[in-house]
């Protein structure tokens, strides 16, 4: 199974890309290859549907052609404001507009949130779990909320409560089960 994988951060120090990166080894680990990417590829201007008609961005093009690659998606994806960050929720828009069949058409997928709050970021995952059903993306019904997570890392990069260690285990786990059962 072959999964496209990143975090909705540009930052540096990303807490959701030392997430991304915990759950990207352990599916690794799983037996899926996963292309790890960086959310910079994929930049690319707000949606203007004049700009559109000419020509998709170079951004909105490469995304497109990772998403085209994979049969799975993991998304680390910080809350913003109660919701979906702008900058994922604009990709998830340009990419809806390929046509003859816009990209996240038949994909699975498991997401994932790291957030120094109490909440841990799900109630942004809720919120992206509307477009990305909307566009017939089969999303795994559990998702990995990481609060306190300017805490939550050891020096090894993997949880330091290992109950939540196991739990992201599990849950990579189980995704990549429902990911095989349902590809093709
Ligand atoms: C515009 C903005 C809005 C935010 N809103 C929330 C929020 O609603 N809930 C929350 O838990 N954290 C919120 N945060 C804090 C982020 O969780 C925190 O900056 C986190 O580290 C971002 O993820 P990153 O480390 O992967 O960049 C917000 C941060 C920004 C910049």
């Amino acid at each position: 199974m072959k999964i496209l994988a990143f975090a909705a951060s540009l930052r540096r120090d990303s807490l959701n890309r030392r997430l991304l990166d915990l759950a990207v080894g352990i599916a690794r680990d799983g037996g899926a290859v996963v292309d790890v990417a960086h959310f910079r590829e994929f930049d690319m201007p707000l949606y203007d549907e004049d700009v559109k008609d000419v020509a998709f961005p170079p951004g909105a093009d490469e995304m497109r052609r990772r998403v085209e690659a994979a049969d799975g998606l993991m998304i680390a994806s910080p809350e913003y404001n109660y919701s979906v960050p702008g900058t994922l929720k604009n990709a998830v828009d340009w990419l809806s507009r390929y046509r003859p069949r816009q990209p996240f058409a038949g994909k699975t997928g498991v997401l994932l949130s790291a957030s120094p709050s109490a909440v841990g970021g799900i109630r942004g995952l809720w919120a992206l779990r509307v477009p990305l059903e909307g566009l017939s993306v089969t999303l795994h019904p559990d998702m990995f909320a990481l609060a306190l997570a300017d805490r939550a890392f050891g020096e090894d990069g993997r949880l330091a409560d290992a109950s939540l260690q196991s739990r992201l285990e599990r849950l990579v786990a189980n995704y990549l089960r429902m990911g095989e059962r349902l590809r093709g």
